[in-house]
């Protein structure tokens, strides 16, 4: 089926052809030793049993004080978990293990030139340094409870120091990815009113040294354009004593923390006990409209919530290697390398850089040396391994108990080659569906209890109770083969609390489009809407297929079209822009930038690169498009929107459906000579589409 042929269907019941996959059993090694192994947890966590079934994951924490209120609905969408309770998020990552493991490594981190030694950072050792950390925090840069800090630091384990060191003391901290701009770090900056920026002078990516602190400067400037001093910016160094960057320190504002950590080395600064209300750290994220929102996330119920959920999902025991090789600046490391795998008390292990350097055997020779047992990636990493090195896991002696495909779908068939040559076919696989906004899982299947079937995320997780609804709010059956915007009908103790400084725009875009009564106080009139598109077969599970709002899944980052074309739009010669998503072999998409000139202007490879300048400087190389295209108008319906999904059917060399109701139909024909003939002279002409592919692409925009 291609784009717009929707014939009996509406928008969002897209028809979806494909072929049921089998399940896969995992093994009875796995299932003998896992955390979930008893069928009646999902009993335990059934509707009759909500919200009481999530004292399981909060009496996994240790508490100053018990709570009283489980769940707190008077507020709604504003859900308050484990009211009454107190507790400290670092007490419970670091100090409750030091009885039992000081000397167990916490953090094993790997640095990525081969030859640099690997740091263990035993439990005890993190103590020390989380609350030197702590101290410089409060005593050097006087940072209080309440206050926010940001961090724009890369995958050095100085990061979950800091990040545990706020949490010691109820600061908020704000990680921005460190592959994002300094312009896009200070914007973060001036949202969350920090005025203390926590940063690195360089790191190694693919065997270089990159300047990171020079990102600190263009930060710290956007913020003050944005009315946000920044009066204190503290510098880790990569190697101790030497200076990685070429900017200067700035007198007065910039310091190293090796100069000033000295007398703070020993000091002792004791976990504050917090309400579990309290929000423990801001992640932003991109929607469909304006400026990127910080999610943010409480104490007690989200460590509650990934405490639970990293085990019986993860299957983490305290003896276990974990390595999830995703980044700490994204939430699936907030919560699945630092918070939920330390209050379990196992060794995590971080990798600086990147999976393929200096080889493809990279990633299985930590395994192999770590012992490592549990494995943690996103698709786009499982595409590229495959790519460059196919035969690698095979040469090297590591066993995978468990593994998880995060972020993205997953081809069925690149799910089998990580499930046979990466898990060596002896490993349990979780497909873990779930967002920034969602604190942790949402749907997966529970390892040890439920088959696999790859493409598919599974059921949704324990606690959790999704729908998939159609545009009017009713609900498209389980193994109807139509797809729809799946929700969840109940709060959950990791979902955000509010979007930063903007509670109107969180209710407005996870609650205002299927809520049954503005004025309900209960729940179940409150179905959270997560902006996937998804199809739920006739066994209840779900395979999503990506976003239905204006946002594009890029490698597992999620990019607001909205963002790459507010950057696009500040080339002068630019009068308008639209991003859409291509298929991308190996990133599952790649983003591409439809522009129309000013009057006067001409086209010209000058201008494509201005673009992409543009996008790198504004939001990061991430977010690079992979064509510009400059078109002499863009498709629009007649009150003058944009059609981008006429032009991604283009760039996807896909059907554009119907385009009658265009203003403008006749450039239709014209762009897609352009670009398609520019695609193929480029050597960029796709294979065909599958039907999972024609359905993600379907899915894009459709909430237009
Ligand atoms: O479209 C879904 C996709 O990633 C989006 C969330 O991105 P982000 O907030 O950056 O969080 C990523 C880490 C959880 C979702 O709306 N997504 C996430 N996991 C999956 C997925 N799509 C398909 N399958 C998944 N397992």
């Amino acid at each position: 089926m291609a784009i717009g042929e929707t014939a009996e269907v509406s928008e969002a019941q897209i028809a979806v052809h494909w072929r049921e996959e089998e399940y896969i059993q995992p093994s009875r090694r796995f299932t003998g030793q896992a955390n979930a192994s008893d069928p009646a947890i999902r009993e335990r966590f059934a509707e009759e049993n909500f919200p009481e079934c999530f004292r399981e994951y909060a009496d996994l924490l240790s508490w100053d004080r018990y709570w009283h209120t489980t769940l707190d609905t008077s507020n709604p969408p504003f859900w308050r978990w484990f009211v009454g309770g107190r507790l400290n998020a670092s007490y419970n990552c670091v100090d409750r293990h030091l009885e039992t493991r000081p000397n167990q490594a916490a953090l094993i981190w790997v640095p990525e030139p081969e030859a640099e030694a690997t740091q263990a950072i035993t439990y005890r050792e993190l103590y020390r340094r989380v609350n030197a950390f702590a101290s410089l925090l409060r005593d050097y840069c006087g940072l209080r409870t309440g206050d926010r800090v940001t961090f724009h630091l890369p995958m050095v384990p100085e990061l979950p120091v800091a990040m545990l060191a706020a949490a010691r003391l109820g600061i908020v901290h704000s990680q921005v990815f460190g592959g994002f701009s300094g312009n896009a770090c200070g914007e973060r900056i001036a949202d969350s009113q920090s005025r203390v920026l926590v940063t690195m002078d360089g790191y190694y990516r693919s065997g270089e040294l990159v300047d990171h602190k020079v990102k600190a400067d263009e930060a710290v400037a956007r913020a003050a354009e944005l009315g946000q001093k920044v009066d204190r910016v503290l510098v880790f160094r990569r190697h101790p004593g030497e200076y990685a960057s070429k900017t200067p320190m700035v007198e007065g504002r910039d310091v190293f923390v090796d100069d000033v950590i000295e007398e703070h080395q020993r000091a002792v600064v004791a976990p504050v006990s917090l309400p579990a209300e309290a929000p423990l750290f801001l992640m932003y994220t991109s929607g469909t409209t304006g400026r990127p929102k910080g999610a943010q996330h409480s104490i007690g119920g989200y460590l509650a919530y990934v405490t639970g959920t990293s085990k019986y999902y993860q299957d983490i025991h305290p003896g276990d290697t974990y390595w999830c090789m995703a980044d700490i600046g994204w939430i699936t490391g907030h919560s699945y390398i630092v918070y939920g795998p330390l209050s379990l008390g196992t060794t995590s292990v971080m990798y600086e850089g990147v999976p393929t350097y200096p080889d493809a055997g990279r990633p299985w020779r930590i395994a192999e040396r770590l012992g490592v047992n549990i494995f943690h990636t996103a698709p786009t990493s499982i595409r590229m391994l495959r790519k460059v090195g196919p035969d690698e896991p095979a040469k090297y002696d590591y066993h995978f108990k468990h593994m998880t495909t995060v972020g993205e779908p997953i081809e069925p068939d690149v799910w089998r080659w990580y499930h046979e040559v990466v898990g060596k076919g002896e490993a349990a696989i979780v497909d873990t569906w779930w967002q920034t906004e969602t604190g942790g899982f949402l749907g997966s299947t529970i390892p040890g209890l439920e088959p696999m079937k790859p493409g598919s995320c599974g059921p949704g997780a324990l606690g959790i109770y999704p729908i998939v609804y159609d545009e009017e709010g009713n609900e498209v059956p389980r193994g109807s083969g139509k797809a729809g915007n799946i929700c969840i009908r109940n709060p959950w103790p990791g979902i955000m609390q509010t979007v930063w400084g903007q509670p109107e725009r969180f209710v407005q875009t996870y609650y205002q489009k299927y809520c049954r009564n503005p004025q309900s106080k209960d729940w179940h009139d409150w179905p959270y809407f997560a902006g996937d598109g998804a199809v739920q077969a006739a066994d209840g599970y779900f395979r999503i297929l990506g976003r239905v709002d204006d946002v594009i899944n890029v490698a597992g980052h999620r990019l607001g079209t909205k963002e790459l074309e507010s950057a696009s739009i500040t080339v002068a010669e630019v009068a308008e822009a639209a991003a859409v998503p291509v298929i991308d072999e190996l990133r599952g998409k790649a983003v591409e930038m439809y522009i129309s000139l000013k009057p006067g202007f001409s086209a010209g490879a000058d201008v494509e690169e201005k673009v992409v300048h543009a996008i790198e400087s504004e939001i990061g190389k991430i977010a690079r498009p992979k064509n510009v295209w400059i078109v002499p108008d863009m498709p629009k319906t007649r009150s003058g929107k944009i059609m981008r999904r006429v032009i991604a059917g283009i760039s996807n060399f896909a059907d554009v459906g119907d385009i009658t109701t265009l203003a403008n139909p006749e450039v239709v024909e014209q762009i897609k000579h352009h670009v398609q003939s520019e695609k193929v002279a480029r050597g960029q002409v796709p294979r065909e589409l599958s039907a999972q592919e024609m359905s993600e692409l379907q899915a894009f925009g459709k909430a237009d």
